[in-house]
């Protein structure tokens, strides 16, 4: 008996093969929407060097610079299949455009557990939502996997998890060179978020993590201009909590925290995984801490109804108030769909809400549905920005994005842009055009994967009119991930 996956999986690698034709390949797929997810966040399929030569339309000239992108880049461990989307070794890849010409690295990250794996021949390391079989020799630690973003810092790329320390890589040959502690400011029982913002006007990050050992707190970090950290708020929790990103505004920070609770005692039974032992509890709020920047004064904390949060856009201040635009979830629902990478089928998700929300007086305006990945322009961090750029989900296809769309967020219609029946997107970044303050002159760059060719892609679009300007073919299955940034040269 083959399941659907393995049937669709067979299809893509008979049709790569030739063996069939590719629009056998294509309706196979075409008819198992939840394959295409599976397809595109699978296995990468090489690591290498390569000048992309294979271009619809043609690239700008004036775009110059280098998009890192990084992915959980293998979904089986020495013959275990990886079950959660999070899971999965590092995979990191580097664009490099110049003069109209675009060449691409891509690499798994050599993090120190990965070569022991390697070594070993074996799964030692449990991942967030897949155990490693058991072993007379030693518990299962969990593996702190760079997988989830990648960031320029301080003359080094950081690849960014949040269940530990970054990972220092090179930025031009993406050779892993250990953990990073900021010149030792990141205690050791720290974890490091994966969506630190920066503020335009100072160059300064802001970041924050767990800090897990006496006694749970939010510790919220500057990036100075230095390298180091500075340390501006530890504020106690009573419990484990979950904070994936932030927002940043002129004068404030504002931290969603949705009711997400981890059950300790389980998962010190060494039976589960932290995926496992998550739980999502919609009887208690969900509550927005708004700190100063500063670090001055003491953070204030608003109570919403109950909402699953992964991912913000911006944030500004206005009349004393503080407008923030967030992707709320109405339930918990998207956890178990992450949770069933390696299943045929996944439970549908609950449509996530672009919802803004003002601050002081409280009030709610739902804007759209169903969307991930919120990119704008990082040079209006903090102000009344007007455009949003997010791939849109669909609940039958909840991982791979169906289109990009770019937001008006002063009242203009919303630009739509659709990958194609047999294509997914990932996450949009905006470039801003070298020379141009408008906020959207420049392009979009998003990565994409098609099905039918079994291969990925990079597209590029204006960001004023979306319209498409390039496709840049990489002759690799490079997963789509989740997130990455563009540094121009
Ligand atoms: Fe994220």
């Amino acid at each position: 008996m083959i399941t659907r996956r393995q049937f669709a999986k067979t299809i893509g690698l008979a049709s790569a093969l030739g063996l069939i034709e590719s629009q056998t390949a294509m309706r196979a797929i075409a008819a198992d929407r939840r394959s295409l997810g599976y397809l595109a966040y699978r296995t990468a399929s090489a690591e290498g060097a390569w000048t992309l030569g294979r271009v619809d339309g043609a690239v700008p000239k004036e775009l110059n610079g280098v998009l890192y992108r990084v992915a959980p880049g293998q979904k089986e461990t020495f013959g275990v299949a990886l079950r959660h989307l999070f899971d999965g070794d590092a995979f990191v890849s580097r664009y490099a455009f110049r003069d109209g010409q675009v060449t691409l690295r891509a690499r798994f990250v050599e993090t120190a557990a990965r070569v022991e794996e390697r070594n070993a021949g074996k799964m030692l390391y449990k991942e967030f939502g897949t155990m490693a079989p058991s072993s007379a020799d030693r518990e299962p630690l969990p593996k702190n996997q760079p997988n989830v973003n990648v960031i320029r810092w301080d003359g080094r790329l950081l690849g960014l998890s949040e269940g530990g320390h970054p990972t220092s890589i090179d930025l031009v040959d993406l050779s892993a060179r250990g953990e990073w502690d900021f010149y030792g400011t990141l205690p050791r029982d720290v974890t490091f978020t994966a969506h630190p913002r920066f503020d335009p006007q100072t160059g300064e990050g802001y970041a924050w993590g767990i800090r897990k050992g006496e006694g749970w707190a939010l510790t919220v970090y500057r990036m100075q201009r230095s390298g180091r950290l500075k340390e501006l708020y530890a504020i106690p929790q009573r419990d484990f909590f979950m904070v994936h990103d932030v927002l940043l505004a002129h004068d404030h920070l504002v931290f969603v925290i949705p009711p997400v609770r981890l059950d300790v005692a389980r998962l010190l039974t060494g039976q589960v995984t932290v995926a496992e032992a998550f739980g999502y509890f919609d009887s208690e709020p969900t509550r927005f801490v708004v700190l100063r920047k500063d670090g001055g004064g003491a953070p204030v904390t608003i109570e919403h109804p109950a909402a699953m949060v992964f991912h913000h856009g911006n944030a500004f201040e206005q009349d004393g108030k503080l407008v923030v635009d967030s992707l709320l979830f109405p339930d918990g629902s998207v956890l178990a769909a992450l949770h069933a990478f390696d299943k045929d089928s996944v439970a549908p998700v609950t449509p996530n809400v672009l919802t803004r929300v003002t601050l002081d007086p409280a009030r709610r305006a739902v804007v759209s549905r169903a969307e991930e990945f919120p990119r704008f322009d990082a040079r209006r961090v903090g102000t009344h920005a007007r455009y949003l750029y997010t791939a849109a989900l669909s609940a039958a296809r909840p991982f791979a994005p169906l289109e990009i769309v770019r937001h008006d967020l002063q009242g203009g219609a919303d630009l739509r842009i659709e990958a194609g029946e047999t294509r997914a997107f990932g996450e949009p970044v905006f470039v801003p055009h070298p020379g141009r303050r408008e906020e959207d002159r420049g392009w979009v760059l998003v990565q994409g994967y098609d099905a039918r060719r079994d291969e990925t892609f990079l597209e590029i679009r204006d960001a004023g009119t979306m319209d498409f300007q390039a496709r840049v073919w990489t002759g690799q299955h490079i997963p789509l991930g989740f997130h990455g940034n563009f540094y121009a040269a």
